[in-house]
């Protein structure tokens, strides 16, 4: 019989904790805080056919697309559960034209961590009941602690991430993060409450048979993918792969990863750096794919690698199974791209 794992995602946090360099319990009272936010989000995703929060707030985020209520409500969720834990010393999310700076009781911003997040991916599919996520990413501040935070505190390259990870809320809550040890999953038992270890030691297969992107833009699309696709579709060794994509990153890279596959959103012709925002979206997920084994590239260079110059910047984005993100690069670099 298989060997059963009844560890919870509370005491997985706790044994880690001496994994971290400088550690000294406010990552692990930080990811708690993420957990039990998470938590508070899945009971409002869950009810909300009935709840009669489905449609749009009636305003838009600072780049003119609608926001919907569960987006408000999960940025809002997030944000206390962060902030009122004395965890993080800023936030800053895909919902927020500017980063929040949180003062610890006394005003002294004595935390070192700073979270960036997109506290409710794949908006669009909340009212076809599809599944949706959140993405959240950690740094330790660069600036003077003690005092305000500031904006290079976030403008930081994915590559000093702390942690990162996702919530799916699917046909079963998970969160799957990354301290920079592996990747691990949990899965969330609805009945009580309570996360458990579901997927040790998640990883990327080398190569895979799925390529995911939205193939109505593909006018619109550089060369070098136009190639790639074709070369994913000609019927070759192990081709044609399979096309899946739901329109929730997250989503899309959980399948990705246990599956095995690549995802794709580049640039377009009339948007040159793509959708997908760098520090709220691109870089969580790159750690967590680099962490897993796989690649996370912008078509030429480590996504990770990337100085970001403002908080909502955007850029093209491959991902998943190395070779196959090797791949892509390949064609993007032998292609007439203009
Ligand atoms: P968000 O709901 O946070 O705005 O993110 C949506 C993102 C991403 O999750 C998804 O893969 C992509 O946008 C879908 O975009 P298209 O509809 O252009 O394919
Ligand atoms: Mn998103
Ligand atoms: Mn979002």
């Amino acid at each position: 019989m298989a060997e059963q794992s009844f560890q919870t995602l509370g005491e997985f946090i706790i044994d880690k904790q001496d994994d971290f360099l400088y550690s000294s319990g406010e990552l692990s009272r930080l990811l708690s805080a993420i957990r039990l936010a998470s938590k508070v989000v899945n009971r409002e995703v869950n009810k909300a056919g009935i709840a009669e929060i489905i449609g749009q707030a009636g305003n838009q985020n600072i780049q003119g697309e609608d926001q919907q209520k569960l987006d408000v409500l999960a940025n809002e969720i997030f944000i206390e559960a962060l902030s009122q834990r004395e965890v993080v010393c800023g936030i800053a999310s895909e919902e927020n034209d500017d980063f929040i700076e949180i003062k610890t009781g006394n005003n002294a911003h004595l935390s070192k961590y700073v979270v960036l997040m997109d506290p409710l991916d794949g908006s669009s599919n909340i009212d076809v009941n599809v599944s949706v996520g959140t993405i959240f990413s950690i740094y330790r501040r660069v600036s003077e602690p003690g005092q305000p935070v500031e904006l290079r505190d976030f403008l930081q390259k994915g590559v000093n991430q702390v942690a990162a990870g996702y919530v799916v809320y699917g046909s079963s809550t998970m969160i799957v993060y990354t301290t920079g040890n592996g990747v691990n999953g949990f899965t969330l038992d609805p009945s009580i409450g309570t996360y458990y270890l579901s997927h040790p030691n998640m990883t990327f297969s080398e190569t895979g048979k799925i390529y995911s992107i939205n193939e109505g833009n593909y006018i619109k699309f550089p060369q070098g993918v136009k190639d790639y696709l074709k070369y994913c579709q000609e019927e070759k060794d192990d081709r044609p792969y399979i096309a899946r994509y739901i329109g929730s990153l997250v989503s899309d890279f959980h399948r990705n990863m246990i599956k095995g596959g690549v995802y794709i959103y580049p640039s377009t012709s009339q948007s040159p750096n793509g959708k997908l925002r760098l520090l709220y979206e691109c870089n969580p997920m790159a750690f967590l794919a680099e962490q897993a084994g796989g690649k996370c590239s912008d078509g030429f260079q480590r996504v990770l690698e990337i100085e970001p110059t403002e908080l909502h910047q955007r850029v093209p984005f491959f991902c998943g199974s190395s070779k196959m993100v090797e791949k892509a690069e390949e064609f993007m670099r032998n292609a007439d791209n203009s």
